[in-house]
């Protein structure tokens, strides 16, 4: 596992944004298509920022790129404002030019007898594409990655948890209560994200400092999930100097 501190933000979303587009157009000149797994939250926004601004500077089209996104709560629908549907378009998929049968979000309005296909289907779909070509991950306080939460298996695929009350309580602010906040999820699985052939997982601020330093120095245990990545070949882990406050 590979870590860089940044002062802040900013400048450290733009070289993950940069890092992303170079890898599409690169696809793009061998004709490929590219293949983003991609995260909602905090952590990414400034990332889609810059990615949208290098789209509308004519830099980078998105026509070859296929996204996978990691989650989405359970049960959700896509016209709730609070669902990773709505995320993903205002922050990037209305401002660029993907084709929309590109998008892949795991669905919050499955039925619960359909949902163990649709997980099949999911995962499917991905091998189907070739894998994920990059993977952009944030981390919760709980350790989780996707919503992997403690317990989760180095084997798992995408699937159907039950939240953590940390991240229910992270997301109580934006469900006006942490009684709305939906109880469970349909997640991609470690194994899903472990197969990703580069990875970058975002951190930032204080509230980070204490799950990043068990990620990167503690050992490698189901209790905090993202200490799986320590045996993932490609990883980068972005910080912000706050978020690395507790590093040895
Ligand atoms: C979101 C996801 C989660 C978040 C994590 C951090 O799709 O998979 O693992 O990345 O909960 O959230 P933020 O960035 O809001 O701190």
């Amino acid at each position: 596992i590979h870590n860089e501190i940044f002062e802040n933000s900013v400048n450290a979303s733009k070289i993950v944004a940069q890092e992303i587009a170079d890898l599409i157009i690169q696809k793009q000149e061998n004709g490929e298509q590219c293949v983003l797994g991609l995260a909602t939250g905090s952590s990414p926004i400034k990332v889609y920022e810059e990615l949208v601004r290098l789209h509308k500077s004519g830099e980078l089209s998105f026509r070859n790129v296929v996204t996978f996104n990691l989650d989405e709560y359970y049960p959700m629908k896509i016209e709730n404002q609070q669902s990773y549907y709505h995320f993903m378009h205002q922050h990037l998929f209305d401002h660029v030019d993907i084709h929309p049968e590109n998008i892949n979000i795991p669905s919050g309005d499955i039925p619960v007898e359909e949902l163990d296909q649709y997980c099949i289907d999911y995962e499917m779909k991905i091998k189907q594409y070739g894998g994920i070509d990059f993977q952009l991950l944030g981390i919760g306080r709980s350790g989780h990655i996707g919503f992997n939460e403690p317990g989760s298996h180095r084997n798992s695929g995408t699937r159907i948890i039950t939240l953590d009350h940390i991240t229910r309580r992270d997301a109580a602010s934006d469900f006006n209560g942490i009684e709305n906040v939906p109880k469970k999820a349909v997640t991609m699985g470690i194994n899903t994200i472990m197969n990703a052939k580069r990875i970058i997982l975002l951190a930032w601020g204080h509230k980070k400092a204490s799950v990043l330093q068990e990620t990167i120095e503690g050992d490698i245990t189901s209790t905090i999930p993202a200490t799986f990545l320590q045996d993932h070949k490609n990883t980068t882990i972005i910080c912000d100097a706050e978020a690395a406050s507790e590093l040895t």
